[in-house]
C-alpha cells in the first residue's frame, strides 16, 4: 500500500518492446482508466524502459539471492505492488517472451496478488496468448481475476500513437478494475 491515502499500488506492466508497438498507448489507456477508477495508486512498468536482460540470474528466484542490481530494482518494485494488469499482444500464437522472461526473475514477489490480462492482436484479440499465460501464473500464486480483456484488430484503434477503446472496451476494464480492488484487501492479509 503506497500513496498518502493508502491505495494498493497497481501495476500496469506494459510487456512490448518492440519500436512501434501498440503496445504502450494501450497500456497508457488502461493506466489512465485505473487512475479514473479511484482504487489504487497506479504505476507504469514498461519492460521496454526496465530493460531487462535475457534471464541471468545463478540462483532460483525463490531465494531472493539477486546478484544483478537490474534483478533488484526489478524485485522491489514488483515486492512493494499489489496487484497487477499485464497488457501484452500476441505473438505466433502465445504470450511474448519479454513477458515470460520478467516473470521468471522473480518467485515471492509474484504470489498472492490479483492479476487481470489485457491482450491484444488480430481478430482473436490475444485469446491464445491469455489462456497460454495462466498456468505460468498459477504456479507463481499470482491470483488471476476472472474476467480479462481481449482487445481485436487493435491497430483499427491507435492513431497518432493514442489508443481509444470502445465503450465495450471501457466497460469490461471497469469490471475488472472492480473485482481487482475487490480481491486486493483479502490477498494483502494472505501475504500478511
Ligand atoms: C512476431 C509477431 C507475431 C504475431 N503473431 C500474432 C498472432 O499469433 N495473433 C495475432 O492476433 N496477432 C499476431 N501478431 C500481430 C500483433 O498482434 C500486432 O502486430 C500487435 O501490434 C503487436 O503488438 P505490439 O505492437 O505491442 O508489439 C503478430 C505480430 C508479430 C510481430
Amino acid at each position: 500500500m503506497s500513496d498518502s491515502v493508502q491505495r494498493p499500488t497497481l501495476q500496469v506492466i506494459i510487456a512490448s518492446t518492440r519500436p512501434g508497438r501498440v503496445g504502450l498507448p494501450v497500456g497508457i489507456w488502461v493506466a489512465e482508466k485505473a487512475r479514473q477508477h479511484g482504487g489504487f495508486a497506479v504505476e507504469i512498468a514498461d519492460l521496454a524502459e526496465i530493460a531487462l536482460p535475457l534471464f541471468d540470474e545463478p540462483e532460483h528466484p525463490r531465494l531472493g539471492r539477486y546478484t544483478h542490481e537490474h534483478s533488484r530494482r526489478w524485485s522491489e518494485r514488483i515486492a512493494r505492488s499489489d496487484a497487477f494488469v499485464f497488457v501484452f499482444p500476441e505473438y505466433n500464437h502465445g504470450y511474448p517472451a519479454t513477458l515470460k522472461n520478467a516473470i521468471d526473475f522473480l518467485a515471492k514477489e509474484w504470489a498472492f496478488k490479483p492479476v487481470s490480462l489485457v491482450s491484444y492482436g488480430g481478430a482473436s484479440g490475444g485469446i491464445r496468448a491469455a489462456a497460454g499465460l495462466l498456468p505460468v501464473l498459477t504456479v507463481l500464486k499470482l491470483l488471476p481475476i476472472a474476467g480479462s480483456l481481449p482487445i481485436a484488430n487493435v491497430s483499427s484503434l491507435v492513431s497518432d500513437g493514442v489508443f481509444t477503446g470502445t465503450e465495450r472496451h471501457a466497460a469490461t476494464l471497469r469490471r475488472i478494475l472492480d473485482e481487482i480492488a475487490r480481491v486486493t484487501p483479502i490477498a494483502a492479509q494472505l501475504r500478511s
